[in-house]
Order: structure tokens, then sequence, then C-alpha cells
């Protein structure tokens, strides 16, 4: 299947997005909700079909970092519960409570803004505050949590909806840290309810924390990875059965012999050793995928690896097909997927670049076509 304008695309099979949230689901049971952290473009694989799956599979509320992919989500979803996650919504109070989005706070002064935007309108805006148990990026420290929450429930206009906090080491094999943080969070969450102040929903397992920390698990969970069938760590793969959603795939352009000697690519970085066959594939850094690959990443073609030869440019790479007999322009490449029972994971692909499967799949550009399969067909009204 290709994209009849552009010869790479992300191919995301929607049925496997579908099984690993129905697979949390049961890790999870039915009491506990599940958010699926659909941020930057749902990690790369298109923000409404990974939507609108999740929420047919199950999943109560949708993620997202800013405001401004919540009300690009929001115009898709009226009535879906859309939670914002990052910082940065000062000056965003009127959009937020207008459009029902619940926002994650970590300030004394978004909890007032937001609340008199809501008092404005008549309305109480939800509101999800941040504890800082050791991630060190937003959220209130822990230590000095209860002196601000005593002021936030003096905050006219907003209701104290739920309680978060976030991992920095939950998908690590050693969960000592991340067992330090939960009990930081807890102890935050008895000293509320010692003073009478409750939430109704508790949050702060990501997917590592999901699978690896059965108690973190709360009131609700927050996968993201885990969603699109990528394991947080090796370790966790015996856990649950995940099927990974987005296979990226290119068509060979061109392909010409090569003699020994030969130099290809920028900077002359590799020179043919033998006589070889050399493919021109149309994808490059300008597509998102990292040069970082240059001399150094795989490919699949007709089922067999073939090395990624010379610099990765803006808009093509070279692949050595010369060990694989007849290879032609038009045959299908696999860059991250399987194909005739050889794969290539997002994981192993981020490894050899030194990086993780979240930015592999998030740099995926607006170039390539994204093509969903097996969308489900009975969504509830969202
Ligand atoms: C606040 C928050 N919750 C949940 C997630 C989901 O994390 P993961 O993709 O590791 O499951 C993220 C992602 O970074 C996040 O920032």
């Amino acid at each position: 299947m290709t994209s009849p304008l552009f010869k790479t695309w992300a191919e995301v099979d929607l049925s496997a997005i579908v099984h690993n949230i129905r697979r949390i689901r049961e890790l999870v049971g039915p009491a506990v909700k599940i958010l699926v952290s659909v941020k930057a473009d749902a990690y790369g694989h298109g923000v409404y079909p990974v939507s609108r799956a999740s929420l047919a599979a199950g999943a109560e509320w949708l993620g997202v970092s800013h405001v401004k992919e919540a009300l690009e989500l929001r115009a898709y979803f009226p009535r879906a519960p859309i939670m914002i996650l990052s910082a940065g919504m000062l000056g965003h109070s009127r959009p937020i409570v207008r459009n029902d989005l619940v926002p994650v706070i970590s300030s004394l002064e978004i909890a007032r803004d937001l609340g008199q935007e809501a008092l404005s309108m008549g309305r109480r805006a939800p509101v999800h505050l941040m504890v800082d148990t050791g991630m060190g990026r937003i959220g209130i420290w822990h230590e000095n949590f209860l002196p601000t929450l005593e002021k936030m429930t003096r905050v006219k206009g907003i209701r104290l909806e739920g309680i978060c906090s976030h991992f920095s080491t939950a998908d690590r094999p050693d969960t000592s840290f991340a067992t330090e943080q939960l009990r930081a969070f807890n102890a935050v969450v008895s000293a509320a309810a010692a003073r009478k102040i409750s939430f109704a929903l508790r949050h702060i397992a990501n997917s590592g924390a999901l699978l690896g920390i059965a108690e973190s698990r709360l009131d609700m969970v927050r996968p993201g990875l885990m969603i699109y069938g990528i394991y947080p760590a090796p370790h966790m793969e015996e856990m649950i059965d995940l099927k990974p959603a987005l296979s990226l795939k290119t068509q060979v352009a061109f392909v010409k012999r090569v003699h020994p000697g030969r130099p290809i690519s920028y900077g002359r970085t590799y020179i043919c050793p033998r006589e070889t066959v050399i493919a021109t594939l149309p994808i490059g850094y300008g597509d998102g995928y990292s040069r970082a690959h240059s001399n150094r990443g795989e490919v699949l073609v007709r089922g067999r690896r073939a090395p990624i030869v010379g610099l990765v440019t803006m808009d093509q790479l070279m692949v050595d097909v010369g060990r694989i007999p007849e290879v032609r322009v038009g045959d299908e490449v696999v860059l991250i997927g399987s194909q005739e029972g050889e794969s290539i994971t997002a994981e192993e692909a981020a490894g050899r670049i030194g990086t993780i499967p979240y930015e592999v799949l998030c740099q995926l550009g607006k170039r390539v076509s994204r093509v969903f399969k097996n969308e489900p067909a009975a969504a509830p009204p969202q």
C-alpha cells in the first residue's frame, strides 16, 4: 500500500492500538481509568485516528501537552475528557475553561487565573495538581505541597479534581527511586486527606510504572509508549503482549551498479570496497529519518537486511543491495516494521543511533504520509 503522492509512508495499524489498550485494561482492571498520551501527534502516529481507536478500545481520557494540541483535539472530540499535561498555560485560561479542557497545574498563579475565568463564565474549572516527587520538571515540590494546597483550596472558581506526579526512572529494573517517588506521592495524598482534602483522580503511572510498579496504578494510569506497542524496557517484554502499531516504509527509487572505489553521498564517507549494487531510497532527514543512521542503519528489502551506506541526505539515502538478488525500482522497503519474517523495531532503530524510540517516532516528519489500517468499526459517541 503506498501513498498516491509520495513514496514514503508510515503505516499505522489501528488494530494494534486497540489490542494494546485491551491488554492494558486486562492488567489494570475495570476500575482504573486509562488516559492515553497522544501528545506530539500521538507520538508521530497521527492524533485523530489514534485517539478515536483509543476511545473505542475503552480508554477514558486523552492526554496532550499544550493548549494548542488540546484545542485541535477538542475540535474532533467535542465530549472526550482531554487533559493538558505540560506547563505553559498562563494567558490561556479562557480557551481552557471554554472548551472544558482539564489542566495539570503547578502554581497558584495559574489556579487563580483559571478560577477568575471560570467564575466569569459562572463555572468551576476542574484542575489536577502536579506534585514533583523527583522528576524535577513541573509540579510543586512534595515537601512544600501542603502549604500551597491550603492556599489552592481558597481559590474560587476551581475544583480540585485530581492530583498527580510523574516518574523519572520507572522503566529501570532498579525501582528503588521510583518507589521512593510513589511513597512521597502517597504521603502527600494522605496528608491532604487528613485535612479533609480528597481528590477523585490520583495518577502517577506512565508505561514503565504501569508495568513495573503495580501499586502505582491508583485511580488512573497514563500510558503513552505502550499504546503504540513499544516496551518501555527490554526486561518488560514478558509482562504484557504488545503489538507495534507503526511501520515506516518506502520504495526503491533508483538502482545502479557501482565499481570498487566509488564514493557514496556527501563527504565521501563511504567508498565501495567491492563491485556492488546501490539502491537509492526517497527518504532522508527532511522526513525525520535521522542523519545519525548514516553508515550505521539498516533497512529491509525483499525480506533481507541492507546496510545504509554514506551520509543520509535531506531527501534520499543509499543502501547496499549487492547481496540481495534482483532489487528493482518500486520494491517496498521497510525502515521500521516487518517484511517476510524479518523485522526492525523502533527500539532497534533508536538503539543504533543512541536515542530512544520516543524520539525516533516523534521525529517522523509531515512529509511522511500516514496510512491508517483497520480503523475500529464502532466508536462510542465522543
Ligand atoms: C505527564 C506524562 N504522563 C504520561 C506520559 C506517558 O509516558 P510514557 O510514554 O512513557 O508511557 C508522559 C510522557 O512523557 C508524560 O509527560
